[in-house]
């Protein structure tokens, strides 16, 4: 039996909290949207319920215009900021109030495909959540209807200080009035591993506004400090959305169909505004000025994940992922190595994620593209058995980086070795 899967299952457990699980103590004290639907693939391969569980209690913070939030704060933790005091979410538990990338459908979808008829009675208690969830993002996030999905704050991409967010980021003020603030986030990790001040001051700058008025999402679409578009977001929720309608044909919800087809072809075409004609990429976007960003990420490679571009534009894509390899020891980077704002170990301007691996890698075996997949699939699992459950990966170096003992990690990790994780295997660890 691989010991990495008995940490991995070990991790999982020790940061359950009792119906929910934190990223990790301490850096992150509370429940992460996209990080508990990540941890759900996880659980589900020793722990069904419990996996259930997961999502179920993320859905009970589930905001009544259908918004799921980034962070559900169901206790006060000196160790984190900003605090639920700093959000001023006013509903019960107390949130954050704005989303992250929507992995929840998809996620449902293949515990549904993979599971027994439990799953998809599970799925059935569940959907229409799910739909609010998406419906709130195509309305609230895309008021103008062209199937571009906006970003409001860079911490709704959950890459929070990749170099994609500079654009926007350089037109934010920080105003006068925003009150002092002592980060946390620097007590656990690294400076040199974190974003920076400036930028830190900025991502309160948009709270700020967002509280200012009252949360508004029609006015922060037209007023905000920041409105970007986010491969990320765009290509995740496409993918989801294709899940969700999967889930609906299960499930025989007729009535629904039309609905989630729209917003299918709706993404799919507004995808197309993300392609940069001089990179030969698809790459992040300010709303406002039309700007582009010029790095390839590792969200620009999610466009495998949700089958978007023509054969030319993969082409382009899958020579990107190869150059972009080549370049690094480890697959795949969040930011371009050969881009001057690379840095390799500072957060999302760099280091690598085994989340977007798994999506990454996910995407390319779906489009054919076997030979690059595998090669993302063996860094990632080196990674892990080289420098353990760590939140984040030094591409050249392959060292541990952020948090350790991370959730998604782990569960990214049970999910790869998922022919070896075992009713056996549990009852053992
Ligand atoms: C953080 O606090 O660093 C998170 O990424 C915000 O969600």
């Amino acid at each position: 039996m691989n010991e990495m899967i008995k940490e991995a299952i070990n991790v999982l457990k020790e940061n359950d909290r009792g119906g929910y699980t934190v990223p990790t103590s301490r850096l992150y004290p509370f429940q992460w949207n996209w990080d508990s639907g990540f941890t759900a693939m996880g659980l589900w391969h020793f722990n069904k319920w419990r996996a259930w569980l997961e999502i179920i209690s993320l859905l009970d913070a589930q905001w009544e215009n259908g918004m799921i939030p980034h962070i559900v704060f169901r206790q006060s933790d000196p160790d984190y900021f900003p605090g639920p005091d700093i959000w001023h979410s006013n509903n019960e538990p107390p949130t954050s109030c704005v989303s992250q990338p929507p992995v929840l459908a998809t996620i449902v979808w293949q515990m549904v495909e993979k599971g027994t008829p439990y799953d998809s009675r599970k799925a059935k208690e569940i959907f229409s959540r799910l739909m609010a969830s998406h419906r709130w993002f195509m309305e609230s996030r895309d008021p103008v209807n062209d199937g571009v999905i906006a970003t409001v704050h860079p911490w709704e991409t959950g890459r929070d200080n990749c170099p994609d967010w500079d654009l926007g980021l350089s037109n934010v003020e920080v105003p006068e009035e925003l009150e002092t603030y002592i980060r946390r986030d620097t007590t656990h990790v690294e400076t040199e591993q974190r974003p920076t001040q400036q930028e830190y001051d900025k991502y309160m700058a948009i709270v700020h506004f967002g509280k200012k008025v009252g949360w508004d999402n029609d006015t922060i679409y037209r007023e905000g400090p920041f409105l970007m578009a986010d491969p990320g977001i765009q290509f995740i929720l496409l993918r989801a959305t294709k899940d969700l309608l999967q889930l609906a044909k299960l499930l025989k919800l007729e009535a629904e169909f039309d609905e989630i087809q729209q917003w299918i072809n709706k993404l799919t075409q507004g995808s197309q505004w993300l392609w940069n004609d001089i990179v030969g990429g698809f790459c992040a976007r300010d709303i406002r000025t039309g700007e582009f960003s010029d790095g390839i990420t590792n969200a620009s490679m999610l466009c495998f994940y949700a089958n978007v571009g023509n054969a030319e534009q993969k082409e382009k894509m899958r020579a990107h992922c190869e150059r972009i390899l080549d370049k690094c020891n480890y697959g795949f980077p969040s930011w371009d190595p050969e881009h001057k704002s690379f840095d390799k170990i500072r957060y999302w301007r760099g280091p690598v994620w085994l989340v977007m691996n798994y999506m990454i890698g996910k995407g390319l075996l779906e489009c054919g593209f076997d030979k690059l997949a595998y090669r993302i699939m063996n860094d990632t699992k080196m990674l892990v058995d080289n420098a353990g459950m760590a939140e984040y990966f030094d591409p050249m170096e392959g060292s541990p980086l952020g948090g350790r003992n991370f959730s998604w990690t782990a569960a990214i990790y049970l999910e790869m070795c998922s022919a070896d994780v075992s009713e056996d295997t549990i009852n053992r660890v």
